[in-house]
């Protein structure tokens, strides 16, 4: 079997995770989301459940993963001791290859638009514009021929192993992620009418936050934010050394997170708002903000094309952001599977790597072919249903199956005086009782 690969260092680690993260969720999905979910009173639910639901799984798959040195099927067989509950937790790590890979599929067609209008602008600028709307238009070819392009750098990635490939690329990728961000926050809340879309995201409408379509979109979003429940972050925890404390390292991680999906609210919604200052329309019929891809790909561009020459600059430099977020969550993705067949058929990496990114962008194109019946569902059965039943799985295994003193073991190996700590004190009861109450409550009632 191939040497089990591992981060070079905390840092690397830091920026690996947070690179999963931190994808076209954050950028896209959360401020989308609370655009059309009562702005800051989305963003309440939404802080909440990402640090008192999302964290503490979070949390349950690093300590898992490092405890396991393995992928998701072994670490839940390992801590299980029945041969029911070890079958149990075979199925449900199985299950967590299966929804990774079917959230890459409808990833990576979605990144390959953002690939597509990256090159655009550029292209329009020198005169190519034909070439342009073909790379912005929605055809079935421009999907095809994008995704695959898109899986393609994915693959060659994940075929340079932990170290090289992953580590590498988040550390050159995420800094740039945070420089772009940071400036084009800027540069928006210079603009006029950014500070009525402030005043949107800010102030919350309370009465919106019982809404139960809320909360559920918001467990969700934070779910997926976070890469939960599918098994990406057990394999990452898997590849940190046993000298690290992982709940502070889980922490920082969370909150670049959150704090990314923060920063991009302070991006999108004032962009919003400036660009009906110039007379875009940014409501529907209905009188909703409009949101999702009409936000991203009507609304944006039109914003941009009022902007001349700068407004080249700034949506190249947009969906570059884009692309770069979706690039290093889609190299988690595709560990998942590539984790698993490495370590339980001893497949090399580069056969592994390629054999489930052909497969994976297979099912892109399936769905690209029916995409009108397709393309949401994959979505809702993966994210909105899958990531947090697997999550409620993760509680019970992590909180119920696992020996109490083997769990305590593992945080020990980096903290001996673990146990009189307040970590200890909180985290075991509260995956096991408030986690999968909370979880259970809302899939419940969100299915009823
Ligand atoms: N967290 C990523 C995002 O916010 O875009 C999406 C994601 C990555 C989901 C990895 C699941 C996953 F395993």
């Amino acid at each position: 079997m191939a040497t089990r690969g591992q981060f070079g260092s905390r840092l690397g680690f830091i920026l690996a995770a947070a690179g999963s993260a931190v994808g076209l969720g954050n950028i896209w999905g959360f401020p989308t989301q609370a655009a059309s979910n009562g702005g800051a009173a989305f963003l309440l639910v939404y802080l909440v459940l990402a640090f008192a639901l999302a964290y503490p799984i979070l949390m349950a798959e690093l300590i898992l993963g490092r405890h396991a040195h393995g992928n998701s099927v072994v670490a839940l067989t390992r801590i299980a001791e029945s041969s029911s509950t070890k079958a149990i937790g075979a199925l449900t790590g199985l299950a967590g290859i299966l929804v990774a890979s079917s959230i890459l599929s409808f990833y990576s067609l979605v990144s390959g638009w953002m690939l597509g209008f990256t090159a655009s602008y550029p292209l329009e600028a020198l005169g190519f514009t034909k070439e342009a709307a073909w790379l912005t238009d929605f055809s079935l070819s421009r999907n095809v021929i994008l995704m695959t392009l898109f899986s393609a750098m994915t693959v060659g990635i994940v075929m340079g192993g932990v170290q090289e490939g992953i580590e590498r690329w988040s550390r050159r990728l995420m800094p740039t992620l945070i420089v772009t961000l940071i400036l084009l926050v800027g540069y928006v809340f210079s603009l006029d009418g950014a500070a009525e879309g402030l005043k949107v995201y800010l102030i919350p409408d309370i009465s919106k936050i019982w809404s139960a379509d809320l909360i559920l979109s918001a467990l969700g979003s934070a779910f997926f934010s976070l890469s939960l429940g599918v098994g990406t972050m057990l394999i990452y925890g898997s590849y940190i050394s046993d000298e690290e404390y992982l709940p502070s390292i889980g922490a920082q991680v969370a909150l670049i997170d959150v704090g990314i999906a923060v920063l991009a609210g302070f991006l999108i919604l004032p962009a919003m708002y400036v660009a009906a200052a110039r007379g875009v329309e940014i409501f529907d019929a209905s009188g909703r903000l409009l949101s999702e891809d009409t936000l991203i790909f009507t609304v944006l561009p039109e914003l941009f094309a009022t902007l001349g020459v700068i407004g080249l600059i700034v949506a190249t430099a947009f969906f570059f952001l884009m692309s770069v977020a979706a690039l290093t969550s889609s190299i988690s993705m595709l560990e998942v599977p590539v984790a698993f067949l490495t370590e339980r058929f001893s497949w090399s990496r580069a056969r592994a790597a390629t054999t489930a990114g052909i497969c994976i962008a297979l099912l892109s194109g399936v769905i690209a072919l029916n995409f009108e019946s397709l393309f949401g569902f994959v979505i809702a059965a993966s994210t909105r249903y899958g990531q947090p039943m697997l999550g409620l799985m993760l509680c019970i295994y992590t909180g119920w199956i696992w020996r109490r003193d083997s769990l305590l073991g593992e945080l020990k190996k980096n903290d001996p005086d673990v146990a009189s700590g307040l970590f200890w004190k909180i985290w075991p009861w509260y995956l096991r009782l408030v986690c999968p109450l909370v979880i259970g409550t809302i899939l419940w009632r969100s299915l009823a």
